[in-house]
């Protein structure tokens, strides 16, 4: 751990990527404009769509995540030829002759396992590896087997994997038990092909599900109603379906984050390449705590404050358009030092808590009582050396120590690469001192 009046120099060796940590001075107001990247959420989903046609998809605004390049190693195991530069994703899909996802691909990227749809819907039999539990929850997929079986395919797990098969698939009336996203793709995506009207009733309304729906309507198939509880699907012959050039939406996830690190220095930053639309329950809540957040121009949101404490308030993870559970984690660095006492209870994962301890290592006092954290606010974090145990919650520790006084050491870096394009590059140009070795 350096001491909090040691200068911090730019890396200048080559690490293992377990070594490298994230060095923060905090303090510093951040000032500037900076533009975020298209929705890690959406991408890999539109990736895996891909598969549904014999000719090239070309995806745009792709940000350079460890996750998207996953995504392509999966895909190549499939036969699909993958090109990933400067923004974008072509995807060739002719040569795949391969309906097997292995788990050594799998277990690294659970976003994987939605290429389970499309290989159904192409080639009417998919296998593929359970993707397991992660540090955040169970992540079950019952809802994705049920929905496929509705649909008339034969869904076994064995050995680790789900095996689904159809000789014929016929489109039905699926209703999920709760608006899973990954369910929601999987059984869209599987009826893209299938015969006849698939309808989805409670999906899920994410931005990124309407991105998914717009890419797969593109490449010639027929969705309508996605970003409502009831999605339609009318199955199209797969010889109809075709490549596609599909703009992938911004990562609100990643405009969710600069905001907050706004709130956590001060300082006054407009984000471009934003949609505030896609995050009104984020934005009413920091406008509660006393945050200044205005919409600038349709794709440009402006926040400004003069002060990094604010009043305390609570949040309730929810399903869209409810507040984002990705945001729960980069939220809770603000409430650590509002004044007053704040609760987050989180209703979408069952553990969704590891920052707790690690913001409590800077000062917070965070108490978890089952689903919830009360939170008192402190007048400062301090910096210490912390590690992050899932993406989210790498965001929070960075806008933790952006906040804290002296200086903050993250590890754990690989979960924060999965999902966040050179956040340290874009918080040192708006004037924070932060930097990877
Ligand atoms: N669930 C079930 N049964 C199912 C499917 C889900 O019980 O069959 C439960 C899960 O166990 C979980 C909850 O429903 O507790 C939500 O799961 P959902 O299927 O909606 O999530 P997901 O598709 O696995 C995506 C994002 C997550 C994000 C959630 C919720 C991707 C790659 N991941 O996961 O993103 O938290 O939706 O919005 O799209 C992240 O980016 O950091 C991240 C974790």
């Amino acid at each position: 751990m350096q001491s909090n009046t040691t200068r911090i120099d730019p890396p200048t060796t080559q690490k293992p990527e377990d070594e490298h940590r994230i060095i923060i001075r905090g303090g510093k107001p951040l000032y500037g404009q900076v533009k975020v990247g298209g929705a890690k959420n959406a991408v890999l989903k539109m990736m895996a769509a891909a598969l549904l046609s014999k000719e090239t998809t070309v995806l745009r605004n792709v940000p350079n995540l460890t996750d998207v390049h996953m995504m392509a190693q999966v895909l190549r195991h499939l036969g699909a030829k993958v090109e990933v530069s400067n923004g974008e994703v072509s995807i060739d899909a002719s040569g795949v002759n391969d309906w097997e996802a292995p788990y050594e691909l799998v277990s690294h990227l659970r976003a994987s396992f939605v290429v389970l749809g499309p290989l159904l819907s192409r080639f009417r039999e998919a296998k593929v590896s359970l993707p397991g539990g992660c540090a955040i929850g169970e992540r079950k997929i019952d809802l994705h087997e049920r929905g496929l079986k509705i649909l008339g395919a034969d869904v076994r797990i064995d050995h680790g994997y789900v095996s689904a098969s159809a000789k014929q698939l016929v489109g039905s009336r699926v209703y999920l038990d709760r608006p899973s996203n990954g369910a929601t793709e999987n059984i869209m995506l599987a009826a893209v092909c299938a015969e006849g009207t698939t309808i989805i009733e409670n999906a899920a309304q994410d931005p990124e599900i309407v991105n998914l729906a717009q890419c797969v309507n593109e490449m010639g198939g027929n969705i309508t109603g996605a970003g409502t509880y009831q999605i339609t699907i009318e199955g199209v012959p797969f010889d109809k379906m075709h490549g596609a050039v599909v703009d992938t939406i911004p990562d609100r996830v990643e405009v969710g984050t600069f905001m907050l690190a706004v709130m956590a220095t001060t300082g006054e930053v407009i984000i471009e390449g934003s949609n505030a639309h896609h995050l009104y329950s984020v934005i009413s809540k920091m406008q509660e705590m006393g945050a200044e957040v205005s919409m600038y121009a349709p794709d440009v949101i402006r926040v400004k404050c003069e002060s990094n404490r604010f009043k305390a308030t609570d949040i309730t993870t929810l399903p869209y358009p409810g507040f984002p559970t990705d945001l729960q984690a980069p939220f809770m660095p603000v409430m650590c030092t509002a004044e007053g006492t704040s609760i987050v209870e989180e209703t979408i994962y069952e553990n969704r808590f590891m920052h707790a301890a690690e913001l409590r290592r800077m000062g917070a006092d965070i108490v978890i009582k089952g689903n919830a954290a009360v939170i008192k606010g402190v007048d400062h974090l301090m910096g210490a050396e912390v590690k992050a145990s899932d993406l989210r919650a790498g965001a929070a520790l960075i806008i933790a120590g952006l906040g804290a006084e002296g200086v903050t050491e993250v590890t754990g870096l690989h979960h924060l690469d999965r999902g966040y394009d050179r956040l340290e590059d874009k918080l040192r140009s708006l004037g924070a001192e932060i930097y990877r070795k």
